[in-house]
């Protein structure tokens, strides 16, 4: 199939992209590089410049025999998206609205979208499955839950069929390495970690260690990046034969908590990592985990690269490379 890949040389459009490929399709990439970066692009794909925000440009470029989009160009800093929720109303909602009206004039009717386990908000439950309440706790979450709706109208309205994948902590990279960029100001605990093992911080802090938890620490439901982009093929191979919608969960079912990464890093980095525990973060709920059974009975997907050595090694090993240690 001919792939357009919005987002395509972001954390996880690269990974994506590299799954596209290994499959045999062929993937051009539409990215404003304002996250991603020219360093992750395959050469085996072929990229377009340009913005989500430029309708024209976007439908120019759509407009060349495409089968399907992938859509994978978002904010996605919860806790900015609380303050700046400008920001995320135009690049994720007006964005998103851009690409399904260019999807109309130009005929495409296949869409594969990143949603976030971020639709749920607090959980009233664990695992979360995807019948648990969608109730956001913060303005991002609410951006990927009204995409969803939008997505459903489409479908209903235009015969656009989708696959909206509710992606929990995505972490890791390529295990190849042919994933260069790393993500920058990173917030997320992996590369907050890494970072710190690399001599880039001087310190992890850790945000709470009162939950009521296995040791106190966050608990969440880590993924494999390359796991998530198979599902981005399968999924779209699957909503392609059967001409039905989908909306899944995608992660690994296994709940890890700060120590436990934390522990980890120090084993596979070989390096002291230092840590100090502070106030818990605003909005973090003490634990996430998935249910991926729908997934799982209906595309075959298992999370197999999403333990946590193979988590930790996989980043380590792009954060050694990049800073040639
Ligand atoms: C993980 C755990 C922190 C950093 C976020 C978004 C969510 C989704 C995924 C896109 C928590 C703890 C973290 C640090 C720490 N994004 N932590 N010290 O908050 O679960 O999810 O990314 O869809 O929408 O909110 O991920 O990596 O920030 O945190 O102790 O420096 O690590 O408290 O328990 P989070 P995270």
């Amino acid at each position: 199939m001919k792939i357009f890949v919005i987002g395509g040389a972001g954390y996880i459009g690269s990974h994506v992209v590299l799954e596209f490929l290994d499959g045999g399709h062929e993937v051009t990439v539409y990215d404003n590089l304002s996250s991603g970066a020219r360093v992750n692009l395959s050469p085996q794909a072929a990229f377009v410049e340009g913005d989500i925000l430029d309708p024209a440009a976007l439908t120019a470029a759509m407009g060349r025999g495409f089968d399907a989009v992938v859509h994978l160009a978002a904010f996605k800093a919860a806790g900015e998206s609380m303050v700046a929720p400008e920001k995320y109303s135009v690049n994720n909602i007006t964005g998103t609205i851009n690409i399904l009206n260019a999807m109309c004039s130009t005929g495409v009717r296949r869409i594969v979208f990143s949603s976030s386990a971020a639709v749920y908000g607090e959980p009233a439950y664990i695992p979360i499955d995807e019948d648990h309440p969608t109730n956001p706790e913060n303005y991002y979450g609410f951006t990927k839950l009204e995409i969803e709706r939008f997505l459903a109208w489409y479908d209903r309205l235009k015969g656009i069929r989708y696959a909206a994948l509710r992606y929990f902590n995505a972490a890791g990279y390529d295990g190849e390495g042919r994933v260069r960029g790393l993500e920058k100001n990173p917030a997320n605990l992996l590369p907050v970690i890494m970072e710190a093992a690399a001599g880039k911080r001087a310190e992890v802090l850790v945000f709470g260690n009162d939950y009521p938890t296995k040791d106190g620490t966050g608990v969440r439901d880590y993924v494999h990046v390359s796991d998530l982009a198979a599902a981005h093929v399968s999924s779209l191979a699957a909503i392609d034969a059967t001409d039905a919608s989908l909306v899944l969960n995608l992660g690994s079912e296994e709940g890890l908590s700060v120590t436990e990464i934390l522990e980890t890093a120090r084993r596979v980095t070989g390096r002291p990592i230092p840590s100090r525990a502070v106030g818990r973060r605003p909005g973090d709920p003490a634990k996430l985990v998935a249910s991926a059974e729908l997934a799982r009975g209906l595309l075959g997907w298992n999370a197999g690269r999403s333990g946590v050595g193979n988590l930790v090694e996989t980043s380590w090993n792009a954060y050694r490379r990049e800073f040639g240690l």
